[in-house]
């Protein structure tokens, strides 16, 4: 019987749901799939104070990793698959992945071993899938597959609704003047499309060729406006990250105070750099749409966003 692997980690349940989703439909073939919900010495709080919130961000972005609880699967255990399903913090894998992918045991779990990601966040993931890239190639996986759910509201609405979401719990689902926040419950169900899709393969052995499994399902959708935010955002991570860094650790209370002043600035960089960025990007489409379309299918691959298999898939 083959075996799948699924690691993951959820503050508000979210990606617990699409984990759900998914190995429902792989168990429903007859395939055996193996939870591991990762939990990190010291718990991440949900909702999150505000500093506390933004303390995160420079062990996020330089990928530094908390110290984990052990795991409850065995790391010798021959698996098939493995999923790992993760939420962006900071334009980079959040912590607690990291450091699964970065401990001895998800080292040994991952040497050799045919990975699929899946992705779900507000709507920047495309750094933070670069950095997992690197990070299981350097731990010899194989990355086969990258599925990505995002929140389908605006920019602007869901640069409203996130951070109330994160910041005091309320995901907004009780009727107000804004939509809820997360992916939409509906996305969330059909991710069961994916799970289907890779039982389907894994019974015909084809995670062993190394082609991806999950194409014709519209796995990601790249949104191009957002490209050039995420790469300029990204770099002004790493600036601020380092002084952070440097000045002291999580909770300093120097740390504290420069990070109330990078908190007034990262408000401005997000209601200036994305909307100027998104604006260039419109009235330059015409001379930037090779360029642009490059970069499309780079960041799509390699499951990409065609949807020609998804009747093969459905679930009702
Ligand atoms: C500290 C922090 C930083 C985040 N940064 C991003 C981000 O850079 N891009 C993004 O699309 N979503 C971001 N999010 C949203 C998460 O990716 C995710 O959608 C949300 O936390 C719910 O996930 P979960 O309940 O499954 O843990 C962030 C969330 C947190 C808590």
């Amino acid at each position: 019987m083959k075996k799948v692997l699924v690691v993951y980690y959820s503050q508000t349940g979210q990606i617990t749901s699409v984990v759900d989703s998914i190995c429902e439909a792989i168990q429903s073939e007859g395939i055996s799939v193996s939870r591991e919900c990762l939990r990190t010495e010291q718990a991440y709080p949900f909702p999150w104070p505000f500093f506390r919130f933004l303390d995160v961000f420079p062990e996020s972005v330089y990928l530094d990793p908390p110290a984990l609880m052990p795991l409850s699967v065995s790391p010798d255990d021959d698996y098939d698959l493995v999923v790992l399903a993760y939420q962006v913090w900071y334009l980079s894998p959040s912590l607690p992945m990291t450091a699964f992918i970065k401990s001895a045991a998800g080292q040994k779990i991952l040497e050799g071993r045919p990975v699929v990601t899946v992705i779900a966040c507000r709507n920047m993931w495309l750094m933070a899938q670069e950095k997992m890239k690197k990070m299981l190639n350097d731990a010899g996986a194989r990355l086969l597959d990258n599925v990505a759910l995002v929140d389908s509201q605006s920019a602007l609405v869901t640069f409203l609704t996130t951070p109330r979401w994160l910041l005091t719990g309320n995901k907004g689902t009780q009727g107000g003047v804004l939509p809820p926040a997360g992916v939409a419950e509906s996305d969330v169900a059909s991710a069961a499309r994916f799970g289907s899709a890779l039982a389907s393969a894994l019974e015909n052995d084809l995670e062993k060729i190394g082609e991806p499994l999950l194409t014709g399902l519209e796995a990601v959708k790249v949104d191009t406006r957002l490209i050039a935010s995420e790469k300029i955002g990204h770099r002004s991570f790493l600036i601020w990250g380092k002084l952070l860094r440097a000045i002291g650790p999580q909770g300093a209370p120097l740390r504290q105070f420069v990070l109330a002043i990078y908190a007034v600035f990262l408000v401005c960089m997000i209601i200036t750099v994305v909307p100027i960025t998104m604006a260039l990007k419109f009235l330059l489409k015409p001379l930037l749409k090779k360029g642009l379309e490059r970069e499309r299918e780079y960041f799509e691959a390699p499951s990409g966003s065609s949807n020609n298999r998804m009747k093969d898939f459905l679930h009702e």
